[in-house]
């Protein structure tokens, strides 16, 4: 059987990019049988720690800062401009902190993947585990989803969820969910590159993949 080609990304940061590093570490130019290639990784903030990460991992990279363009529609434009020239066929948004045109994201549908740190639908937007933690919510997590205009909306790929406890902060929380972070994004780029996940009425079939059974309690009881 012939060899699928790899799937090549651009991924997309603002900051310290962690998640950045568990694709890299999942994905990066060293590991050999990955189905997917990491081609660009670009920040709107020239100071991002994710562009080290990416120098040190020999992956090019790129700061196109958004301070520099008159709007949102101009810089887009740049950036898209940039996405295409490297050759990507999806965009991945890795803690990518800037709100997208329409314009863009109508560019890239279905190929333009978000991670969020809630469990969409609940808690779109910023500080999603203190909000989860302020409404006593008993289960709290992460999602991978297809980027729609109204933000951190779109055909849900994969969710992790944790249970919150009692003694939980932000700061443990957080903590916590960016673990899970770190091992559902390649779980769902994965699947994706395998060609396992297709939308269908604005939701994402997902074929061939485990299924957890059971139901989770939390309190478990005395
Ligand atoms: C991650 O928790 C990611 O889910 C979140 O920003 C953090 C980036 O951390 N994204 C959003 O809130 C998007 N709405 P990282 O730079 O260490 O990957």
């Amino acid at each position: 059987m012939m060899a699928r080609s790899k799937l090549k990304i651009a991924i997309l940061i603002s900051g310290r990019g962690s998640n950045l590093q568990s694709l890299i570490d999942h994905f990066g130019p060293v590991i050999t049988g990955s189905p997917i290639e990491i081609v660009l990784v670009l920040s709107n903030r020239p100071d991002a720690f994710g562009l080290e990460r990416a120098k040190k991992a020999g992956i090019p990279s790129l700061a196109i800062d958004h301070k520099a363009y008159p709007d949102r529609a101009a810089f887009d434009a740049a950036m898209d401009q940039a996405i295409r020239a490297s050759g990507a066929e999806m965009v991945v948004l890795a803690g990518f902190l800037r709100l997208l045109t329409d314009g863009f994201i109508a560019g890239w549908r279905d190929k333009l993947v978000n991670i969020h740190p809630a469990l969409l639908p609940s808690f779109k937007g910023l500080h999603t585990h203190a909000r989860a933690l302020e409404a006593g919510v008993r289960f709290h997590g992460c999602t991978v989803h297809y980027v729609r205009p109204e933000m951190d909306t779109g055909p849900i790929i994969a969710q992790a969820a944790l249970p919150v406890r009692p003694d939980d902060t932000e700061e443990s929380l957080g903590r916590r969910v960016l673990e899970a972070e770190h091992r559902l994004f390649p779980l769902a780029l994965r699947l994706i590159a395998e060609g396992k996940v297709r939308v269908e009425n604005e939701r994402a079939i997902v074929d061939d993949a485990a299924f957890a059974g059971g139901v989770l309690f939390n309190p478990m009881g005395s």
